[in-house]
């Protein structure tokens, strides 16, 4: 393809209906985050690795780096600002991230946190492998995972009303050897 090529494109986002006109080439991420300053919308590796640039298309969590502007046609998007109440109120997620310091540079956390979204709005209670897996497809160079773990899993149990053991979460305060093995599988910075 020499020329470039447009085309109109229709979604929602962060529930407010938007059009734009678009390079048919373009990554949803570089629209969100150029024509919309969705900044929290992160470049990572830009191959579908590092979940950097995750938000909530109808519902679910995708790499937007590897989903075509175009593909949001019709589609209803996400991103992390859209997790904000009406007068700028951080969601109980949101919230658990920082009070669990599951946060360091900040660039992997608007990924996790989206996907920690969509797991959380399941309602299930998951075991700690089935977080862990859920959570795997992200990677953060800073926390060491067991902060962000700690923040999803508190989330978890305190939508499910279990408050108590969501006090108990970490209590111990040891590294999880499963759980640094797990994400260790992923990145190769991660010493299991
Ligand atoms: S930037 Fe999209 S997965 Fe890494
Ligand atoms: S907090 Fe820095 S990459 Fe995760």
């Amino acid at each position: 393809m020499s020329e470039r090529q447009y085309k109109t494109v229709h979604f929602t986002l962060n529930g407010k209906p938007v059009e734009k006109n678009v390079d048919v080439r373009a990554s949803l991420t570089d629209m969100l985050r150029n024509d919309y300053r969705m900044t929290s919308v992160k470049k990572g590796c830009e191959v579908g690795e590092c979940g950097a640039c995750t938000v909530i298309i109808d519902g679910e969590a995708f790499d937007s780096c590897i989903y075509l502007a175009v593909w949001a046609e019709g589609k209803s998007i996400t991103t992390l600002e859209g997790l904000l109440g009406p007068n700028g109120e951080l969601s109980d997620i949101q919230q658990a991230f920082i009070d669990e310091t599951a946060i360091q540079c900040g660039f992997c956390s608007p990924g996790f946190i989206l996907s920690a979204w969509e797991i959380l709005n399941t309602g299930k209670e998951y075991t700690d492998d089935e977080l862990r897996k859920l959570l795997s497809g992200h990677l953060c160079r800073c926390t060491g995972y067991e902060n962000i773990f700690r923040a999803v899993k508190k989330t978890m149990l305190r939508r499910l009303g279990k408050e108590e053991e969501a006090e108990k979460v970490g209590e111990q305060g040891i590294v999880d050897t499963d759980e640094r093995r797990i994400f260790a599988s992923l990145d190769p910075t991660v010493q299991a």
